[in-house]
């Protein structure tokens, strides 16, 4: 429970949820030639707990190292950044991430407005709970709903705004859809205002493999999930282990794609949907994209986002970046 209620408030735009349902996107992703679904929905309760258990796997280096970085690197970000600041954060993440950047910042100036944008209320409470304690200073100002729809509601500020956007989130896009997105993102900012963005580097093969099929089977779960939901939400006659995990790496593209792959012909009904899904043995359906960069291609993301790249911070072992772009 918050001590002091009065520090955090929230903005519910009512615009989350926007993303396509379950079952536009099944008819959409399995009549289509080449069988897809789009990896939002990963995220019910089952796959959010799933996903929290693949941050703690050994394989999984990316939370390690974003965390790393954030916490050696807090003071020289915030410096690069230029206070007084108000802090912003799309997707609220877990704020064991944000907590280091947000000290780092009241080193420096009185008070702080943190303004996470998240699609999830429990998240942004969660996040506010865990960061007002102890911190008097700290205001939080959360908005429910859309990246886009919250950014453009943030209202003005005689401060600068750093936008965090965490954890590798921008690996989900391709590289066009993520300078697009960072393209109408800026609109939304001052001129010098700028963005902390997480991403992942290229690097090995077995280590990116590793990473998003472990050991454990975390991943599988999490990736079949989705069959869960077929079958539990809309009453798919679909046995889980019927398909197997997949994750193999385009070093070509830089990128982890992961598929739900039949392991016998059969045919998948949905009877709420009216639909019968052939799969042929072996078939795939594409569930994911994670796609890695360069520092060439981090330099490319700003220029073709009209961000100029002021500088990149990298964990001990170079797996993973922290990147400043300033809206000129
Ligand atoms: C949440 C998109 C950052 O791509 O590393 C992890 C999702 N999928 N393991 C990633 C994910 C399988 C994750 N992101």
């Amino acid at each position: 429970m918050r001590s002091r209620p009065h520090d955090y408030e929230l903005l519910d735009l009512g615009t989350a949820g926007h993303a396509e349902s379950l079952s536009d996107a099944v008819v959409r992703g399995l009549t289509s030639e080449r069988k897809s679904l789009p990896c939002h929905l990963f995220y019910d309760e089952r796959g959010s707990r799933l996903f929290e258990r693949i941050t703690q796997l050994d394989e999984y280096y990316p939370t390690r190292a974003d965390e790393e970085i954030l916490r050696d690197r807090a003071r020289e970000i915030v410096a690069a950044t230029g206070p007084p600041i108000e802090l912003v954060e799309l997707g609220s993440g877990s704020s064991t991430k944000t907590a280091p950047l947000v000290d780092a910042i009241l080193e420096l100036q009185e008070t702080l407005d943190y303004r996470p944008i998240d699609v999830s209320r429990a998240a942004l409470e969660w996040g506010a709970d865990s960061l007002l304690p102890d911190r008097p200073e700290l205001r939080v100002r959360a908005v429910c709903g859309d990246y886009e729809d919250g950014l453009a509601r943030l209202g003005p500020t005689t401060r600068r705004r750093l936008v965090l956007w965490l954890g590798s989130s921008i690996g989900n896009l391709t590289r066009p859809d993520a300078a697009a997105f960072l393209r109408r993102a800026r609109r939304s900012l001052a001129p010098g205002d700028a963005f902390l963005i997480g991403i992942d580097l290229r690097k090995d093969r077995a280590v990116l493999e590793a990473a998003y099929d472990d050991a454990e089977g975390v991943t599988a779960e999490f990736n079949k999930n989705l069959l869960h939901r077929l079958r539990d939400e809309l009453g798919a006659h679909v046995d889980p282990d019927a398909f197997v995990h997949r994750a193999v790496y385009d070093v070509e593209d830089g990128t982890v794609r992961m598929f739900l792959e039949s392991l016998r012909d059969q045919i998948v009904r949905i009877e709420s949907l009216g639909l019968e899904v052939p799969f042929t043995a072996g078939e795939r359906v594409h569930t994911e994209d994670s796609t890695k960069y360069s520092l060439d291609e981090i330099a490319r993301l700003a220029e073709d986002s009209g961000t100029t790249l002021e500088r990149t911070w990298l964990d001990g072992e170079a797996r993973f970046s922290e990147s400043l772009f300033r809206r000129g």
